[in-house]
């Protein structure tokens, strides 16, 4: 499993390889020119010293190299020119050393969020595509989080892995170079005690990695309480619950912060360790450098040559550190991709398979034997038969919970039947692709979705083509013109979630001016007109007469009156189908049907004087 991670992060970094290439050797340069800066501080501190040329026996192999390249630079030169000169040699080193660090930081943040826009833009499109059950089961804002966070997260793989592993590998050797050509004794001396450092953090970075899982589930249940509660802050209001709301996300944000702050306890830890430990190091290289006898060295080190191998053996410390973090950044690396992986392996039901068709509307829609459960539960649907010819209209009817919903989601294949099978013409629906099962049909139901957008673009969605001309049309179509002419700045107002606020039946209009526009052959009306006063009811109700004109209907309907006109009513009771014919026959013949309609009738009497 944790192999697979690794191999699948780095196919995403495969299409940077040459940015990375590229940045690997600007690394690679600016290490070398790290060494060179230290190496040339020798011959600097020598001539400020006034030690030049006095090449002693017992000067070191390094001493000896550096020497024979800068002195005919500065020969005949003061002691001070001859410093002045070398250290301009210095300074163009270290801007050129920097310059080249900063453009290989630019090129690794660029493949960094390179890949992170890659595997975000996956993850986005995946969750578009996934079953409809995925996410009742997930929380949305573990999902969010997912999308955020955790991808954030895997470009460590970049930096940790590739480039920082790499840099590191390259200053660590350059240095022991370094070092080794002062006294090789000394540097191994100083490499004794990287063990002992690299134990302590390895305890440290174990006990890390289990905390930063903790921590990114900590994480998700925040985001997810936050963007639940949001959405629900109406009902909070009405019902008085801001003072529980808000102190069950008190202590929800007091675990995460309780995370946190554990996990902080042991990446914290390791910086004083280091500093220690360096000043540890310190001590030891001063002592055992100005004893030659400890060291193998004739005469004790010179002063400039201490400064620059502790300048050098320092430079150690932080590249060690991190090549020894690197499997626990890793882990924490991982454990973030696989999160995100986890959501990709979702079988995404939603695509299409091989052998399914082009879906085309001529006959009929016929409903054979089906039945339905959501994920392991009791059947919702049992032995649906019936048929949707074209250009007649199908009432569905039955008391809630009926299945009724269900039923209609399954004509564009929001779900599947897990027994018995739909036809379009002949065709079983599963061997035709949801797409373009769904451009046959539009649906306009009871909760009407509107984008944070325009009206127009509200109108348009799903039809990206259609003109200002043909939307209005559509509006008027829909009864919606009128409304919509008042409102502040026509066609072009926002709606939505930050935009103008409609009411439910001028929504409702909406939803059908979108449904007209596309001018399906099929339409699936799921209690369209159920939650709308009188009024808006009489203003959709034209408007959706005007939709089922020449078209193949499926009506779901809670008033009857509204389908007494139908070719066929079909009535469902707890999944089945109980009763079927036109109004007529159905009321004669009593049953379901009559006793639902006489209770509407009852209630429509009574209602009326109160109305009038
Ligand atoms: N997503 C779902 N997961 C599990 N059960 C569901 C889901 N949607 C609806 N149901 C159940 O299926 C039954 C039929 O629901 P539905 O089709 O919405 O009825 P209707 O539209 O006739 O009121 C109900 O018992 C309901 O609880
Ligand atoms: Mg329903």
């Amino acid at each position: 499993m944790k192999v697979r991670t690794e191999q699948r992060l780095l196919r995403l970094v495969l299409p940077y390889r040459r940015l990375l290439g590229f940045g690997l050797l600007t690394t690679f340069l600016a290490s070398l020119l790290d060494g060179f800066t230290l190496v040339i501080l020798i011959p600097v501190l020598k001539h400020l010293f006034g030690t030049a040329g006095e090449l002693r026996t017992g000067s070191t192999q390094l001493e000896t190299f550096v020497a024979r390249f800068t002195e005919p630079l500065v020969s005949g030169l003061s002691p001070g020119q001859a410093a002045a000169r070398l250290v301009v040699l210095l300074v163009v080193g270290l801007v050129l050393k920097n310059a080249l660090s900063y453009a290989s930081t630019q090129i690794t943040v660029g493949v960094q969020e390179g890949l992170v826009r890659d595997l975000r833009t996956r993850v986005f499109d995946h969750l578009l595509r996934l079953d409809l059950g995925y996410f009742q089961r997930t929380r949305a804002g573990q999902l969010i989080s997912g999308i955020i966070t955790e991808v954030d997260q895997t470009k460590t793989v970049v930096t940790a892995s590739l480039i920082s592993l790499f840099q590191n590998l390259v200053v660590v050797t350059t240095t022991l170079v370094v070092l080794s050509q002062i006294s090789f004794r000394l540097t191994l001396l100083t490499l004794a005690c990287v063990p002992a450092m690299v134990f302590l953090l390895q305890t440290l970075l174990k006990r890390l990695r289990r905390h930063a899982r903790a921590r990114a589930r900590e994480r998700g249940e925040v985001t997810a309480t936050i963007t639940e509660r949001i959405g629900a802050v109406r009902l909070i209001r009405a019902f008085g619950e801001e003072a529980r709301e808000s102190a069950r996300f008190a202590s929800q944000a007091s675990r995460y912060r309780k995370q946190v702050v554990r996990t902080q306890r042991f990446s914290s830890l390791t910086s004083p360790l280091t500093e220690v430990f360096s000043g540890f190091l310190v001590i030891l290289i001063i002592w055992a450098g100005s004893r030659p006898a400890l060291i193998g060295l004739a005469t004790p080190l010179a002063p400039e040559v201490i400064i620059v191998f502790l300048m050098a053996a320092l430079k150690l410390t932080s590249p060690l550190k991190t090549i020894a973090s690197y499997p626990a950044v890793m882990a924490v690396t991982l454990a973030s991709a696989e999160r995100v992986f986890e959501i990709l392996d979702e079988p995404g039901t939603e695509a299409d398979r091989p052998g399914e068709g082009e879906a085309r509307f001529d006959r009929e829609v016929v409903f054979h034997n089906v039945t339905f459960r959501y994920g392991g539960g009791e059947p919702v649907l049992r032995d649906v038969s019936f048929t949707l010819p074209k250009a007649k209209v199908v009432a569905l009817v039955g008391p809630s919970g009926a299945g009724k919903s269900t039923l209609a989601d399954l004509l564009p294949r929001f779900h599947d039947p897990v027994g018995g099978q739909i036809t379009m013409d002949g065709v079983p629906l599963t061997r035709l692709t949801r797409r373009s099962l769904r451009a046959c049909m539009g649906v306009v139901s009871q909760d009407t979705v509107l984008l944070n957008d325009t009206v127009h673009s509200n109108i348009a969605y799903g039809s990206p083509k259609a003109t200002r001309v043909q939307i209005e049309a559509a509006a008027r179509a829909a009864n919606a013109d009128q409304f919509i002419a008042r409102l502040p700045h026509g066609y072009d107002t926002v709606l939505g979630e930050r935009g103008t606020r409609l009411s439910g039946g001028q929504r409702q209009r909406i939803a059908i001016a979108r449904a007209l526009l596309r001018d399906p052959p099929i339409l699936i009306l799921d209690e369209a007109t159920s939650a709308l006063d009188t009024e808006s009811e009489r203003l959709v109700q034209q408007a959706i007469d005007r939709l089922m004109a020449e078209r193949t209907v499926l009506v779901i309907a809670h008033r009857l009156a509204t389908v007494r006109d139908a070719d066929e009513i079909v009535v469902l009771e707890a999944g089945r189908i109980v009763g079927r014919g036109t109004h007529d026959q159905l009321f004669r013949a009593g049953g379901l049907y009559r006793r639902l309609y006489d209770l509407q009738f009852r209630d429509q009497e009574s209602a009326l004087p109160a109305e009038i």
